[in-house]
């Protein structure tokens, strides 16, 4: 039997810390990256939108011959995952399975000893939706959950223009550390790639959780728990890389993380 991939799938480039922490941490399985630059950002989208544009996203990862898809973008996890989950699933792809990263951030914020009022950095779209509070409250009832949209944030960011994001961001995070804090959640894929700007800016007693640093350990602990689907992936080591546009931030940041050799391959996901 022909063995497929793990695919990653970010609205835009913040996916790529992801994908090179978990590549780092498991490097022996083949992926595959799919970034939607073309229509980044999703934050500012209706639920319905996004939905569509992760059924695409998805789809064309399974076509790749993904067995299982990280929806690393926030905005999509926290938006549409469920129903993909729920309908779009058991209905098309039965055998296949689509992970997100809201409760995996939510699980491991809650374990943190000090985390008694968290606050939460996100897209519009995502602080909307209301599921960090959702998962939080559901695992530690007595959490007081504070949720900031920060909308500006990850245009600067796509467009490398991190000194104009910069003072978005300090504001946003002073805005926070007058709730009295204790944890940040950098509940977007996009802010961990300013994260030593952001931990500067808390302090050492504020505890930054970002999901670079989470989400290969919850994925090795699912494949240890899933046998039935890690038999299933390839590890010949293959890194292949979409995006629905190429832009020169998203070409720079990939072959420095990954290296000068990798190749971009432009691609149409609508359908
Ligand atoms: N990937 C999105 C997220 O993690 C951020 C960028 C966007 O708005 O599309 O929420």
């Amino acid at each position: 039997m022909r063995k497929g991939t793990i695919g990653i799938f970010d609205s835009g480039l913040g996916g790529l810390l992801i994908a090179r922490s978990v590549i780092q941490k498991l490097p022996r399985y083949d992926y595959a990256y799919l970034g939607d630059t073309k229509r980044v950002p999703y934050g500012d989208r209706s639920e319905e939108e996004i939905y569509t544009f992760l059924r695409e996203g998805v789809e064309f990862l399974f076509k790749q011959g993904c067995v299982l898809v990280i929806v690393a973008c926030n905005t999509a996890s926290a938006n549409a995952l469920r129903k993909i989950q729920r309908r779009y699933l058991p209905r098309y792809y039965p055998n296949r399975r689509v992970l997100g990263v809201i409760i995996p951030a939510a699980e491991y914020a809650v374990l943190q000893k000090r985390a008694k009022r968290v606050g939460i950095i996100a897209t519009k779209a995502t602080v909307a939706s209301g599921a960090y509070r959702r998962e939080i409250k559901k695992l530690a009832p007595r959490t007081r959950v504070f949720q900031l949209a920060t909308p500006l944030l990850v245009p600067f960011i796509e467009a490398n223009r991190l000194g104009e994001a910069q003072p978005i961001l300090e504001r946003a995070i002073r805005s926070l550390l007058r709730k009295r804090i204790d944890t940040l959640l950098l509940g977007c894929t996009h802010y961990p790639l300013l994260k030593r700007t952001i931990r500067d800016c808390c302090g050492k007693r504020i505890n930054v959780i970002a999901q670079d640093e989470i989400i290969p350990r919850k994925l090795l602990t699912y494949l240890l728990r899933h046998p039935e689907i890690e038999k299933r992936i390839g590890t010949r080591g293959q890194r292949k890389f979409f995006v629905t546009d190429i832009t020169e931030n998203f070409s720079a940041l990939a072959s420095r993380w990954f290296g000068k050799s990798i190749v971009l391959k432009k691609t149409t996901i609508e359908t």
